[in-house]
């Protein structure tokens, strides 16, 4: 019999947040409007504070991580089997005032940045918002 060649599964489901949004650029985009807005608006300085000095190696993750959870690529899952939310924020005391600052920041990145479709954008705004306030005590 011959060989036959692997099957390779079709990953690419169109009908998620990430692909819906506009995938790898846009999710880039919006972290690094997210990351500038962090360094440069003075109402974010004290998240700002809790980061190191330099944000390259975070507008890698977090573009990566955020592909994972809304329905694309799943790299940064897989790399460190096992790492979540909660392992990569344990050494961080987060309190309400940060959490809202992250919230705040990513609301207005994901609005400035993937305002289409309207939607999408809304909903991905407002869900991250409460996934970073559910972290703050
Ligand atoms: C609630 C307020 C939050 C605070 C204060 C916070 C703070 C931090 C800090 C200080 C780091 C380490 C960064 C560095 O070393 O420069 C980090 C890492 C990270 N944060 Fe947050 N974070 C928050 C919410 C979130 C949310 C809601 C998400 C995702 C939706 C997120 C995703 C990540 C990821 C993926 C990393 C690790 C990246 C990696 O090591 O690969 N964070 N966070």
């Amino acid at each position: 019999m011959p060989s036959q060649a692997p099957v390779i599964e079709e990953t690419r489901n169109p009908d998620t947040p990430y692909y819906r949004l506009g995938g790898a650029p846009v999710f880039e985009a919006i972290c690094n409007r997210f990351y500038d807005l962090m360094d440069e608006d003075p109402q974010y300085a004290e998240l700002r504070a809790m980061h190191a000095e330099d944000l390259g190696p975070m507008r890698e993750a977090l573009p990566r991580f955020l592909a994972g959870w809304a329905g694309g690529p799943r790299d940064w899952f897989e790399a460190v089997p096992g790492r979540c939310m909660m392992s990569v924020h344990k050494p961080f005391a987060i309190n309400r005032a940060v959490a809202d600052q992250w919230a705040d920041a990513m609301t207005r990145a994901v609005s400035d940045v993937a305002p289409e479709p309207a939607d999408m954008a809304k909903a991905m705004g407002e869900v991250l918002g409460n996934l970073a306030r559910g972290m703050g005590r």
